[in-house]
């Protein structure tokens, strides 16, 4: 065939396929409350492309940021209904059906960032998911986000001492609420979505978070001090709508389980990535408006921190808040 003949016919060919693509015969919203620009929005997207390659279509995955379709502690119960089927709240946000996930949120549980993975990926993340499977939930990956750095507008956060009477924002947890209280900060429970207005005007002075939710949610720019901390963690378990999952054949739960697996491997490295690459952008906006001072905390400081924070552990031995078994599981993993 001539060239222009082949350009023709080449042409008709791509237009059939196009058309003839498989209809997607399952939809699967993913609703998640921060930006796309950050650990688990970039997975999460990643997911959305390989589970839609993996299953040649006949998934539809739609994602859906920032709070667009359910607003933090709201997602739980919206995957139970299976209003959407798949979403990674944070571990406090599982305080009403499994409030022992809160174990992710004691401050200094976690040496680094491996201990905390060999956590999850051993024994005591074992229980955990487990726990989570007999609520009727599926459980399927941990996914990181980071250690959390202190904000305020009030004064830098450097002793414990420094926290007395502050409004610290917190994710609606108990363990958040006996940290900040353990140093006489007065803790202010809020949904991710309210913190930057809560910044602006006030009504809150301060607040904890890792350094992707500060940048992309302009956390910085309604902040005078930011104090690197690493005092505790925050990061995300990823879940699945049981009644969705059930409705899937074997082939695409087969096509689920690879594409969480590689969205995981590429969660985990994007999230060490975008911590240090936002963190220059954060303090590049410093040195550029001087409207913000950066602070890390000193090897006192930290252990000033370790040991005010660490008393707080017995009182989260009980089985139903987290249970001692469970806390003496994550300090003892090697
Ligand atoms: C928060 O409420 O601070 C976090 O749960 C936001 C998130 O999902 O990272």
């Amino acid at each position: 065939l001539s060239t222009g003949k082949k350009l023709v016919i080449g042409t008709v060919a791509a237009a059939m396929m196009a058309t003839s693509a498989v209809a997607a015969e399952y939809t699967l919203k993913f609703s998640h409350v921060v930006s796309a620009n950050t650990p688990k929005g970039k997975a999460a997207d990643f997911f959305e492309k390989r589970l839609e390659e993996l299953s040649g279509g006949r998934i539809d995955v739609q994602v859906y940021p920032s709070s667009q379709l359910y607003n933090d502690n709201a997602v739980v119960k919206a995957l139970r209904l299976n209003s959407v089927q798949m979403a990674a709240p944070a571990f406090s946000k599982f305080g009403k059906i499994v409030p022992q996930l809160a174990l992710f949120d004691l401050p200094f549980i976690f040496k680094d960032i491996d201990h905390l993975h060999r956590v999850q990926d051993g024994e005591v993340g074992t229980k955990l998911k487990d726990m989570v499977t007999a609520k009727g939930i599926i459980a399927l990956d941990f996914w990181d986000n980071g250690f959390k750095q202190f904000t305020s507008s009030q004064k830098p956060i450097l002793m414990p001492k420094d926290a007395e009477g502050q409004k610290f924002r917190i994710m609606s947890s108990k363990v958040l609420e006996a940290q900040m209280k353990a140093v006489g900060g007065n803790p202010q429970m809020m949904p991710f979505s309210e913190v930057y207005s809560g910044l602006q005007q006030g009504v809150i002075d301060a607040a904890e978070n890792p350094i992707s939710n500060i940048y992309t949610k302009k956390f910085h720019e309604v902040q005078k001090y930011l104090t690197i901390s690493n005092h505790g963690y925050l990061g995300y378990l990823v879940v699945m709508s049981k009644k969705f999952w059930n409705s899937l054949p074997d082939d695409l739960k087969a096509d689920v389980k690879q594409a969480m697996k590689e969205a995981t491997a590429k969660e985990r490295e994007l999230a060490q990535a975008l911590d240090k690459e936002q963190f220059e952008e954060i303090k590049k906006y410093a040195k550029d408006t001087g409207k913000l001072e950066i602070f890390t905390l000193n090897d006192q400081q930290r252990e000033a921190w370790r040991e005010a924070e660490s008393k707080i552990y017995p009182e989260f031995y009980n089985k139903r808040k987290i249970g001692k078994d469970l806390i003496e599981g994550a300090l003892n993993t090697k």
